[in-house]
């Protein structure tokens, strides 16, 4: 049995938030933001907006375009690292309620923003074990609840949103996910953290006045060690699968930074048609922003059945991945 990704789905909030915005709100300009990052804007969700009714409502188009009912779903793994709840109930717990799906498996991944690429691994592995038939992987972020809007380092970066795809079983082998490559080094986890409302820092009027339950990030160290290790991830699964660059028809990248997704297309001599670029419109959704990116292209007729699709991340933890796959869905039109 083979694991093949069925069909993709995403919502985004309706606010938007634009570089002009910020230059009312910190020491910035639009000319920097644009320049150093390529974000021109970013969505908001809204106040009474959870990550989970985020998830539900892309969760609900992917079903649907899978041509699925809740129930054929046996397995829900949500990607976020801005949860519903501080550790329980689980973000896809929440969804599988707010779904009408009970007795269902159902739990979170924290990869930061390699998460959706983690949560594809998990579906093809329950799959090809047998273990599962329909896995729905959802990566959906409300990041605006945590950042600090007063540290112009990160707030300009972040936006909200999700994605979600159905991962089925397939005898096909055309369709299956050809290589998932996914790995960490703990050893950097000081260069993007959360530092409080975990058992280290536990609430407190300290963690509230220091703002230590938002993201702190040593971006300039990250932006290195991103394009250095983004850059060989992906040399060596497209060599480990004996495929070549210009077979790829989509280069679907984290949308973290535009200058990091052209240092590692060019590392790859990848033309700008085979470059996904969301960045612009979305900023960095973490673990939302590849399948936000590949909804996006099906949803504008560009991604087609059968289509060779290279995803990669970079995230917190420090996480990384890479996935090598075909759209095995319907096309749009
Ligand atoms: N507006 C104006 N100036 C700014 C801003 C801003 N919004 N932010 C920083 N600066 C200033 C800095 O203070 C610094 O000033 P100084 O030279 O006087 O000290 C100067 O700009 C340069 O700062 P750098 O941090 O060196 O800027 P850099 O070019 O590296 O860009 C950025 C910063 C955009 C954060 C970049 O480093 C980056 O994209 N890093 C990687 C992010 C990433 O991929 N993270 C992983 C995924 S996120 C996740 O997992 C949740």
């Amino acid at each position: 049995m083979y694991a093949a990704l069925k069909s993709i789905g995403a919502y985004v909030p309706e606010k938007v938030l634009t570089n002009k915005d910020f230059e009312s709100m910190v020491d910035t300009t639009d000319e920097w933001i644009t320049k150093r990052t390529g974000i021109k804007e970013r969505h908001i969700a809204a106040d009474d907006e959870l990550t989970s009714d985020m998830g539900v409502e892309a969760a609900k188009v992917a079903i649907s375009r899978a041509g699925l009912e809740i129930d054929d779903i046996d397995m829900i793994v949500c990607a976020t690292i801005s949860p519903d709840y501080f550790c329980m109930p689980s973000t896809a717990c929440v969804i599988a309620s707010k779904l009408g799906r009970s007795n269902v498996t159902a739990f979170d991944i924290s990869a930061a923003c390699t998460g959706f690429i983690y949560a594809l691994a998990v579906a093809k592995a329950f799959i090809e074990s047998g273990m599962k038939k329909n896995v729905l992987i959802i990566g959906a972020e409300k990041l605006s609840a945590i950042v600090d809007y007063t540290d112009r380092t990160t707030c300009v970066l972040f936006g909200d949103g999700a994605g979600a795809a159905v991962i089925s079983a397939t005898e096909d082998k055309s369709e299956a996910i050809t290589d998932i490559h996914i790995s960490a080094d703990g050893n950097y986890g000081d260069l993007l953290m959360t530092p409080g409302c975990g058992v280290k820092n536990p609430c407190s009027e300290k963690v509230v006045e220091e703002k230590l339950a938002t993201m702190k990030m040593r971006g300039n160290e990250t932006f290195k060690i991103a394009v250095r290790t983004l850059t060989s991830d992906v040399v060596n699964i497209l060599q480990d699968n004996g495929i070549e660059a210009k077979d790829i028809k989509h280069f679907i990248p984290h949308q973290a930074n535009y200058r990091i997704i052209k240092a590692v297309g060019d590392a790859l001599q990848l033309a700008p048609e085979q470059v996904v670029l969301t960045v612009g419109k979305y900023g960095n959704t973490s673990s939302a922003s590849i399948p936000m990116a590949m909804n996006d292209i099906w949803e504008s007729g560009r991604l087609q059945q059968g289509d060779t699709m290279l995803l990669d991340a970079f995230g917190g933890g420090l996480t990384w991945g890479s996935a090598l796959l075909p759209f095995a869905g319907k096309s749009a039109n």
